[in-house]
């Protein structure tokens, strides 16, 4: 086997926690906002930096919020997202499910269907040049009304075939689950996949809430639910998976340090964990960044690296025929590289 990163780097992965408008590097935000004449509260890279600094997720959301006001044109989003699957490509990244927030942009004024007609093209443009497969995930923001993930679920319908799934993110604690009980079912009668983020910062009840009331196929983060004995129990069970982002989690103070982040805990406990980026731009890294960063915190043995990324592929939507092809292409390059 090569070293810890050149295998981190070499492993095909799939990327299953991503908010592409969380791509938007400072540098993407300065030229956008000259482009579209937006103004902001920053002027310079090294500015943005110094805002990247924050002590929960309530501070970061308040940056994040403002950064994506930049994207107003359909061109906006297809190029925000290309740059992050090219970015993704270069990561051995083979399959990305890649969340949005429209709340974020139809609060503006933009028309939901600038956003997805633009993220949608960016992922079928990629797949013809990049031989990456992207499929976009709608995210309901938690700190609004139920009545407006109503009303983002009827624009979706009219994208029904270009939507897999919808999420649930945004301030976490005080916006339980099952707060949007009533439009996740609605979701799920419409045949979207289900997901939400869940024991990040909440409590394990929102994880409970989350699998029970929800009835979501994978919890984001989950951090938390290591609290609660049985819920663990539960999530192992039925290999729930959970979508686990080491340089979010770092960054937010979910964790003090990387070295007491719960992933290893998660892997002996036989969770379906997996590794993600979450918001690259503002935490400092890509997959393989997040990958290197806890494997060295924790002094991940290959194996367990192997298996993470392996876990990748069984928690991705995907039809079983194209999974069991995808987990055969991932052993063999792993023979493969266990043989150089
Ligand atoms: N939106 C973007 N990133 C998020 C995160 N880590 N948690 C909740 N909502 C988010
Ligand atoms: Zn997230």
């Amino acid at each position: 086997m090569p070293d810890r990163d050149l295998l981190i780097g070499r492993l095909p992965k799939c990327e299953l926690h991503i908010h592409i408008e969380g791509s938007l590097e400072p540098e993407m935000v300065l030229s956008l906002a000259r482009r579209n004449g937006i103004r902001l509260p920053w002027d310079s890279v090294e500015a943005l930096r110094r805002a990247y600094r924050f002590g929960s997720l309530q501070d970061f959301l308040d940056v994040y919020y403002v950064g994506m006001s930049v994207l107003v044109t359909e061109q906006d989003f297809y190029d925000l997202a290309t740059a992050y699957l090219q970015r993704a490509h270069a990561d051995n990244v083979v399959h990305v499910e890649m969340f949005f927030d429209p709340q974020g942009h139809t609060s503006r004024g933009i028309p939901f269907d600038t956003v997805v007609n633009g993220l949608f093209r960016a992922c079928v443009d990629a797949r013809e040049t990049l031989g990456i497969q992207a499929s976009l995930i709608m995210c309901f923001l938690r700190h609004l009304d139920e009545a407006g993930a109503h009303r983002t679920l009827d624009a979706a319908l009219v994208h029904r075939d270009r939507i897999v799934g919808v999420g649930l993110d945004s301030s976490e604690k005080g916006n339980p689950p099952e707060k949007f009980r009533n439009v996740f079912r609605r979701a799920r009668d419409a045949g979207f996949a289900l997901f939400a983020h869940a024991g990040e910062e909440g409590p394990p009840n929102y994880v409970w809430q989350a699998l029970d009331v929800l009835g979501v196929a994978r919890v984001d983060h989950g951090n938390r639910a290591l609290e609660d004995a049985a819920l663990v129990a539960r999530l192992a069970r039925d290999r729930v998976p959970l979508t686990v982002c080491p340089l979010s989690n770092l960054r937010l103070r979910v964790v003090d340090d990387l070295k007491h982040h719960p992933l290893r805990h998660m892997m002996e406990k036989d969770l379906a964990v997996t590794v993600n980026s979450d918001d690259p731009a503002y935490f400092g890294g890509y997959v393989n960044d997040n990958f290197s960063a806890v494997v060295r915190a924790l002094d991940l043995s290959a194996p367990e690296i192997v298996a993470l990324a392996r876990n990748s592929f069984s928690a991705a939507m995907m039809p079983e025929a194209e999974r069991a092809r995808a987990l055969a292409r991932f052993d063999a390059a792993v023979k493969g590289i266990g043989s150089e």
